[in-house]
């Protein structure tokens, strides 16, 4: 299979797992070398196998030296200043690693599938929204060799290496969305939790760049930790450091990280115009407690997703709900990492998933 570099980016790749004996690209583009505002290159000759060498036969997506002047908080890199978005997850490899493994889970979850809407086999255009690694859109491109996968996000820290019929572009969501209206058999968006205020806006744009009879699904987690059976004590770092950084920046930072409770997934559907709407929702366990098996098996996912980058899901929050330089955060780490470690801790987290179809004309 011939693979084309689509995005010149920091090179971050948490996705390497899903691209078995690749070659490492002969040269990345820097952002000093780049002095474009944008530059597109495609050849429309399908026919010219990149892997040969042949430039012209290349998708080169150069991007603005500003789109990689990362914003450093703590050591760790956020998105560029120059999206609008206050986005509070880290973009580095450190974060990727725990993105990836957090595709695995789900997949798990939902009975080792991509997706649960109802998409037809020629699925022919499909927009991956807050593609993160782009591990979902690579794996779907994989699925789907006839299909022409877009994913996009803040931050380019997709793979270079990629299936032929996947790209990946730099683009905030929460601004006007550009794509022309009908123009996508299936949109997906996945853990954008804490990046969107306005989801009716989210799921209109969506609504929009949907063909007639096309599908849009959006899978969302509250990352609230709980129990059903009084394992998690008040005192608990998972009530005390987590949930409650989560709960107290949702104001600060105009965002809600309890899409379940505030049912801001399906309400948005609905509104936007969507029919056949159906909603499921699961929990995951964080460890290995559950009896069922395939259950521990995810729940030991979720716990090394998390205890890989704890920092990274709570750096941004202690300092906005804590205030800049309160100290403790580092101890408060260490004791949320143990009790991620504890079997007498029966955790566990809720996601939902809702998708519908945009009516036929
Ligand atoms: C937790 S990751 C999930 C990645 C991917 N959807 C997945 O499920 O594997 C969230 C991603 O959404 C992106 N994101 C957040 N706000 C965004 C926005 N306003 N526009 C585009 N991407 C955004 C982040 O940069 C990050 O890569």
């Amino acid at each position: 299979m011939a693979y084309k570099p689509t995005t010149a980016g920091a090179g971050g790749s948490g996705s390497g797992s899903t691209q078995p004996n690749l070659p490492e690209p002969a040269a990345i583009m820097v952002a000093s070398d780049i002095d474009e505002e944008e530059v597109y290159i495609q050849d429309d000759d399908d026919d010219v196998d990149s892997a040969l060498g042949d430039d012209a036969s290349s998708v080169i997506h150069s991007i603005t030296s500003s789109i990689l002047e990362y914003r450093t908080i703590g050591g760790r890199t956020f998105h560029s200043e120059k999206h609008n978005s206050s986005y509070f997850i880290p973009n580095d490899e450190q974060q990727l690693q725990s993105q990836d493994i957090t595709h695995h889970y789900l997949t798990m979850l939902i009975g080792d599938k991509l997706f649960l809407a109802p998409i037809p086999e020629n699925v022919q255009r499909v927009l991956d929204i807050g593609t993160g690694t782009g591990i979902w859109s690579i794996v779907f491109s994989e699925a789907y060799p006839n299909a022409e996968v877009i994913g996009t996000d803040l931050s380019p820290t997709q793979p270079l290496w990629v299936p032929p019929n996947v790209k990946f572009e730099l683009d905030d969501c929460t601004q006007p969305w550009t794509w022309s209206e009908n123009s996508f058999d299936f949109v997906h968006m996945r853990y954008l939790f804490g990046g969107i205020a306005d989801w009716d806006e989210l799921l209109r744009q969506a609504y929009r760049v949907t063909r007639p009879g096309g599908w849009a699904q959006s899978c969302e987690a509250d990352v609230d930790i709980r129990s059903d059976d009084d394992s998690i004590p008040a005192d608990s770092p998972f009530v005390t450091f987590w949930n409650r950084l989560y709960r107290e920046s949702q104001p600060k930072l105009g965002v809600s990280f309890q899409p379940i409770d505030d049912d801001v997934q399906r309400k948005a559907f609905e509104r936007a115009g969507f029919e056949c709407i159906e909603v499921h929702d699961y929990k995951f366990p964080i460890g290995g407690w559950p009896a069922d098996k395939r259950l521990a098996e995810i729940g030991m996912y979720v716990q090394m997703t998390m205890l890989n980058d704890v920092e990274g899901y709570t750096l941004f929050l202690w300092k906005t709900v804590m205030g800049e330089n309160t100290p403790g955060y580092e101890e408060e780490l260490a004791k949320m990492k143990k009790e991620l470690k504890s079997k007498k801790r029966h955790g566990y987290m809720r996601c939902r998933y809702v998708f519908g179809r945009k009516p036929y004309l």
